[in-house]
């Protein structure tokens, strides 16, 4: 089966082989548009939905795509849906969310990771989500990852995202989680027979 992903990430397409490499042959929607899809959604779903949607319509194939973000209790889930746009780079965002969450040490800092997963091939759609419950600490600590993932300690670990590596991280992130849930539903819809 053919499965065209919306996205031009190489390491996401990478992670995304490692998951559903047996099943399907994964292409990237760059190669068939450049043109990227306005995500004006209001929540993960409704961008991967966009997303998802676009990669169809550039190549005509079963679709899929991801968004992903994270969402802070105390910040009435900040930075959310805005994470890539909450500044201008990661130093900047990690900085702003470390300045907005304060160091008051009665102060709630739970989080999560959030990853939806849409699909959509002209006839059937689908969203899947996976989540990482963690805390936001108060110093960056470790040097792997990217994004918020110096600031996050996972639920169950002593280290943060960027403390773990690439290989922990895997096996528990909302993304990983997404992947295999995206999985599941594939089969159990039969949607890999369908080519
Ligand atoms: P995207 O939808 O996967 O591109 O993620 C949107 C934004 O959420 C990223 O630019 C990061 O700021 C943040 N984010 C998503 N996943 C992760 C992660 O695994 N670690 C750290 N930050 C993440």
């Amino acid at each position: 089966m053919l499965l065209v992903v919306g996205t031009h990430n190489k390491g996401k397409i990478q992670e995304i082989r490692q998951v559903l490499g047996k099943e399907a042959e994964i292409k990237s929607v760059s190669e068939f548009s450049n043109e990227e899809p306005i995500e004006d959604g209001n929540s993960l779903k409704e961008n991967a939905l966009i997303k998802a949607r676009h990669a169809y319509y550039a190549s005509h194939l079963p679709s899929f795509a991801d968004d992903s973000g994270l969402f802070v209790q105390a910040l009435n889930g900040a930075p959310g849906i805005h994470s890539s746009r909450y500044a201008k780079t990661d130093e900047e965002r990690i900085a702003r969310l470390l300045k907005e969450l304060g160091n008051e040490p009665n102060k709630d800092r739970t989080a999560y990771f959030g990853c939806c997963i849409a699909y959509y091939d002209g006839k059937n759609e689908f969203t899947v989500e996976g989540r990482c419950y963690g805390t936001i600490i108060t110093q960056k600590k470790g040097h792997s990852g990217f994004g918020y993932d110096p600031v996050f300690v996972p639920n169950g670990f002593d280290s943060t995202f960027a403390e773990l590596g690439e290989e922990e991280k895997n096996k528990i992130s909302h993304r990983a989680l997404a992947l295999e849930l995206f999985k599941k539903e594939l089969l159990k819809r039969n949607l890999f027979a369908n080519q």
